[in-house]
């Protein structure tokens, strides 16, 4: 049984945010980055892939290393958790959807208007005059990763295409940032799903829905610290915690 406040919460909310980090994907098959031993930067130097120096210094790499992850995601199907997201937004007066994830498993389990606060790996552009290439990426095929790939060349200038996240030491898209701190103030009740809450601005954003008085609840194996009020935690995995509790608030009574 799921805490009675936390169903009213959810059942009275004039308007949810739903905050996903990459544990929302784990159970599709992509690699989180800070789980012990299987995420990213336990295996890969993220100075080394993700910055902007990396890519300068040798873009074959690191667009090879993107178009490694891009084809994981190609592979994946989006999973119980991205598909109770895209249910909620039917149950609730009004859903905003915020995302650290780069994939695209939230618009493929039926999501619409998805705002990536770190961008998108099907959306890259051009290192040097930053115009969006003409026409999307090819299907990835199954790089191992670390095989070096060629960026193409940008067709407006012939620079390479760089893969389109917002690297460290990069801002975020000031309209994406925007409207995800706005949501944040406005809105009754946040659901933050599988992030480990380390990686600022992104991480700001339940906290500033909880300060507004906010509803707020963390779905999460591993649960970090806790305000008391308002604030809820279901350490269980997105896949398994998220349908259940739709199922619990919403089920015909
Ligand atoms: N369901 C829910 N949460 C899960 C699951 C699951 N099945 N599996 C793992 N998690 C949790 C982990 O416990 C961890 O707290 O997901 C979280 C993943 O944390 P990170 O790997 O740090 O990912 P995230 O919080 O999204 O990272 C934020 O850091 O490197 C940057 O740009 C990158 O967007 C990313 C940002």
């Amino acid at each position: 049984m799921l805490d009675p406040d936390l169903l009213d919460a959810l059942r009275t909310a004039r308007h949810v945010v739903v905050f996903t980090g990459a544990g929302v994907s784990a159970e599709s098959g992509i690699p989180t980055f800070r789980d012990r031993l299987t995420g990213l930067w336990e295996r890969f130097d993220a100075a080394s892939l993700a910055t902007a120096e990396a890519f300068r210094a040798d873009p074959a790499l690191v667009w090879g290393w993107y178009e490694w992850r891009r084809s994981v995601v190609h592979r994946a199907q989006p999973n119980p958790a991205h598909l109770a997201i895209a249910a909620l937004a039917s149950k609730v007066p009004k859903l905003t959807l915020i995302t650290q994830n780069v994939d695209d498993l939230h618009e493929r389990a039926g999501s619409l208007d998805v705002t990536h606060l770190h961008g998108q790996l099907e959306r890259p552009r051009c290192f040097q005059c930053q115009r969006d290439p003409d026409a999307p990426l090819p299907v990835p095929d199954e790089p191992e990763a670390g095989r070096r790939v060629q960026p193409p060349a940008c067709a407006h200038c012939g620079g390479p295409l760089r893969p389109g996240v917002v690297w460290f030491g990069e801002s975020l898209p000031m309209d994406a940032i925007t409207h995800a701190f706005q949501a944040a103030e406005q809105c009754d009740l946040l659901i933050s799903i599988g992030t480990s809450g380390v990686v600022y601005p992104a991480a700001e954003i339940p906290e500033i829905a909880w300060r507004l008085r906010a509803t707020v609840l963390h779905i999460n194996p591993v649960p970090g610290p806790l305000h008391g009020e308002r604030d809820f935690a279901l350490a269980s995995a997105a896949g398994i915690a998220l349908p259940a509790l739709l199922n619990e608030a919403f089920a015909e009574h």
